[in-house]
């Protein structure tokens, strides 16, 4: 799996996904961009291509899923390809032992090279971008090496014809290189079967060598965000944080059958994307605007889809104060909650601590409040809410954040923590490690972002 630009959280999706969704499995190896992961059954499937697909379409952080074919020791990769190149001869050997790896794969990986036109794309994902290994090593001689040394071997072993995707000269030299786009790979028909993108995916312990079977399609989720009608751009979630976070509901099985409610709706960003998923989608929020402005963009989303409009379909979108929720709504009619409520004014500059701390507690905890105790009486027993609280920073205080933790446990939520650090193995470099042996909360913010947005999950106690 190549992991979207949140790896934490990316990955905190993809455990709970292969923990409780029919596609069983383990995360085996991680870096900060790739996943290995090890299903049960999954793979041992007939079609299991499309039960990939369907995978890679629930899943908001996974970017590429690859099968992979082959492991090489970081020790052999270290010392072909060292920082500081000694003895060249020696060196020559062990690449000729790299090469010997990937040949024995290339007639698994492409189902028929003979008289076959390939074109094939290598993609090296390392630890870590900012790696120094990465620039100065991987894009500057591994990537070449792999390119015209693959384009060789299948030549030799009859290709009528074999090229690479050659990418920027510019990115090559300054070290700056990203691998091929999702949208590329569809674009240059990576899929096909004489026609391939090749991954390196590098962890601490080696690199996988794999092929890419199914990727995201990010342009038709970004057309969901950019084309309905009516959106904000400067404050609205994304499109992978609205689907990571209904994941972390834990809703499998039968989404058509599952109620998921936003009570803090604004544009419907969540419940756009949990239409896509196939949910049954119910809204709410105290501003009428808004509430038509997300009816509008459902209908938008549902033409788009060639869906029909549900049946009293407006009626599922409320105008209300979350203070009167279970007012409009029937008590424990919703299997969960997935929500972003208020996080407070939009700053373009940092605001004074004094500001923030009168905020948080005269407007944002008492709607925090309210929301989990109407929560509490329109959720099913033990059903789930994913919820987003603000993290402010202040020119004069540093950061400032709700607790939210105690105001869940005080209408009978119980956290429950977003990663389990048991269930995948143990990073010697600190970068990769997770503090502590369960990751209770994450937060996803873009660099200097002032507001930042802080993930939980809670339950409900029965
Ligand atoms: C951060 S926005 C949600 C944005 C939404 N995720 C989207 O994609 O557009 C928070 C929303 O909470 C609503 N809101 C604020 N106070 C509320 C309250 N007391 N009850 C219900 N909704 C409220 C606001 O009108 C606003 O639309």
């Amino acid at each position: 799996m190549v992991l979207g630009s949140n790896w934490q959280l990316s990955l905190a999706e993809l455990d709970n996904v292969l923990k409780n969704s029919k596609y069983l499995g383990k995360i085996m190896d991680y870096s900060a961009n790739v996943a290995i992961v090890e299903f049960d059954k999954l793979d041992k499937h007939k079609h299991y291509i499309n039960d990939l697909m369907e995978f890679q379409f629930i899943l908001g952080g996974t970017q590429k899923i690859a099968k992979v074919y082959d492991f090489i020791h970081i020790h052999n990769i270290i010392e072909a390809f060292p920082l500081k190149i000694e003895k060249f001869q020696e060196i020559q050997k062990l690449r000729k032992k790299i090469l010997d790896v990937i040949a024995s794969n290339l007639d698994e990986i492409f189902p028929k090279i003979k008289n076959e036109r390939i074109f094939y794309a290598v993609s090296i994902y390392p630890n870590f971008f900012d790696d120094e290994y990465y620039p100065k090593v991987l894009v500057k001689h591994f990537l070449p090496f792999l390119n015209t040394e693959i384009m060789k071997i299948l030549k030799k072993k009859g290709a009528e014809r074999a090229l690479y995707y050659q990418y920027p000269e510019k990115n090559i030299e300054e070290g700056t290189l990203n691998p091929i786009f999702p949208h590329h790979v569809i674009k240059y028909g990576l899929l096909n079967k004489d026609r391939a993108e090749l991954i390196f995916g590098f962890t601490e312990e080696g690199v996988y060598i794999a092929r890419t079977y199914t990727c995201d399609d990010p342009n038709f989720k970004r057309k969901i965000d950019e084309e309905r009608p009516l959106k904000e751009f400067k404050s609205n979630i994304s499109p992978k944080l609205s689907i990571i976070m209904l994941n972390l509901l834990n809703l499998f099985d039968n989404r058509h059958k599952k109620n998921i409610l936003d009570p803090f709706v604004g544009n419907g960003t969540i419940l756009l994307f949990a239409l896509l998923q196939d949910f049954q989608i119910y809204g709410s929020d105290i501003d009428k605007v808004k509430v038509k402005n997300t009816v509008r963009n459902i209908n938008w989303l549902l033409n788009e889809l060639e869906e029909p409009i549900p049946l009293l379909f407006t009626e599922r979108i409320k105008s209300t104060d979350v203070e009167n929720l279970s007012n409009s709504f029937k008590e424990k009619f919703f299997d969960g909650i997935c929500t972003e409520p208020e996080l407070g004014p939009f700053y373009s500059e940092r605001p004074y601590y004094s500001e923030v701390k009168e905020l948080i507690e005269n407007k944002l905890e008492p709607i925090y409040q309210f929301a989990f105790r109407e929560a509490y009486k329109v959720l099913k027993e033990n059903g789930r809410i994913c919820i987003i609280s603000p993290i402010i920073e202040t020119l004069d205080g540093g950061d400032i954040q709700l607790n939210i933790e105690k105001i869940a446990n005080n209408f009978n939520f119980k956290l429950i923590p977003l990663l389990d650090i048991n269930r995948i193995i143990n990073k010697s470099n600190q970068r990769l490690q997770f503090r502590k042996k369960q990751v209770r909360t994450m937060i996803d913010a873009k660099k200097d972002q002032i507001i930042k947005r802080k993930i939980y999950l809670f339950e409900k106690i029965s």
